[in-house]
């Protein structure tokens, strides 16, 4: 009788969640919510976490333990085991706290914006501008191999909110690679660039400033040159050639 009591309460240490009933989907109640009040419905819970998956482009199992196909009454949705669960719990007390502080501003509307998971993550679950998904790529493995990962996410993401695919992306891409001594590397990605957006004057202000950070005054002038030829407004194109002691030429 003793012995049993013992393991009892062992077993009530070594299991602290008390279980579901298996199979059981929706849950009958929540069990281990530390930002969700208690008493809130479980079908609101599941419409909140239906946000989350689509707020950040992933199923149940990217935070919860549970495999694809597998039905979710047999997910273990209360055990904190995926460190994505803890890390979008802090993400929830992030939120809270952006809110309350919109609600401090001045003038704002009684039914002023929101922000939500989506507002920074836009389908993706790590909320990277592709200009530094790109940049990144390509200081680390070369340019060859970051264009390979761009055409594959303008595959995947085109004309969805994830990635901006306009021209800034890579040029920026490519300034910030060039800063970093990979001006071959760059100049690769402003080649893309340009064979998506062939009339474009201003990416050729870019390249002037890419080849400038290794000295290359003439390419650059030649760079700055070809954008006024693009877009005879383009003042900034006349500024740097300014700048840089060739625009009487
Ligand atoms: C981005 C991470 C994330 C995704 C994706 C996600 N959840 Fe959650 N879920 C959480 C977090 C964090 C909590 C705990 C919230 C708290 O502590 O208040 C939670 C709690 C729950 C709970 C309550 C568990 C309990 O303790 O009783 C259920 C049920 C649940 N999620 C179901 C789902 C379902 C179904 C999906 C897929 C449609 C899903 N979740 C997708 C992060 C996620
Ligand atoms: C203000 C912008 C912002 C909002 C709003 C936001 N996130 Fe995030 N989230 C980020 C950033 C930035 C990161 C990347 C952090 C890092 O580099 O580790 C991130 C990372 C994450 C990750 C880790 C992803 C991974 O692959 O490791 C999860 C999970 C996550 N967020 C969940 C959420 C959930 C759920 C919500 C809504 C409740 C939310 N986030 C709202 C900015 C945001």
């Amino acid at each position: 009788m003793r012995l049993s009591l013992v393991c009892f309460s062992l077993a009530l240490f070594a299991a602290p969640l008390p279980a579901q009933a298996p199979g059981k989907f929706p849950p009958d109640s929540l069990i281990n919510v530390k930002v969700i009040p208690k008493g809130t419905p479980v079908v609101q819970v599941v419409g909140m976490m239906r946000n989350f998956t689509g707020g950040l482009g992933v199923r149940c199992q990217f935070c919860h333990v549970g495999e694809e196909g597998m039905p979710l009454g047999q997910f273990d949705f209360a055990k904190d085991e995926k460190k994505t669960k803890l890390v979008a719990r802090q993400m929830m007390r992030m939120v809270e706290e952006i809110n309350k502080r919109l609600d401090t501003i001045p003038g704002r509307a009684a039914q002023g914006l929101q922000v939500s998971c989506s507002t920074c993550h836009r389908g993706v679950n790590k909320p990277t501008p592709l200009f530094q998904v790109v940049a990144e790529a390509t200081v680390a493995a070369g340019a060859d191999s970051a264009i390979r990962a761009y055409k594959a996410l303008r595959e995947r993401f085109y004309g969805r909110d994830a990635y901006d695919f306009g021209e800034g992306s890579l040029n920026a891409a490519a300034f910030r690679v060039a800063r970093a001594n990979k001006v071959d590397d760059a100049l690769a990605l402003l080649k893309l660039n340009e064979e998506q957006f062939p009339n474009s004057s201003g990416m050729y202000v870019f390249r002037g400033n890419i080849v400038l950070l290794r000295g290359d005054t003439t390419s650059a002038a030649t760079a700055y040159r070809e954008a006024i030829r693009r877009d005879s407004t383009n003042n900034e194109a006349r500024g740097r050639l300014r700048d840089i002691g060739r625009a009487q030429e």
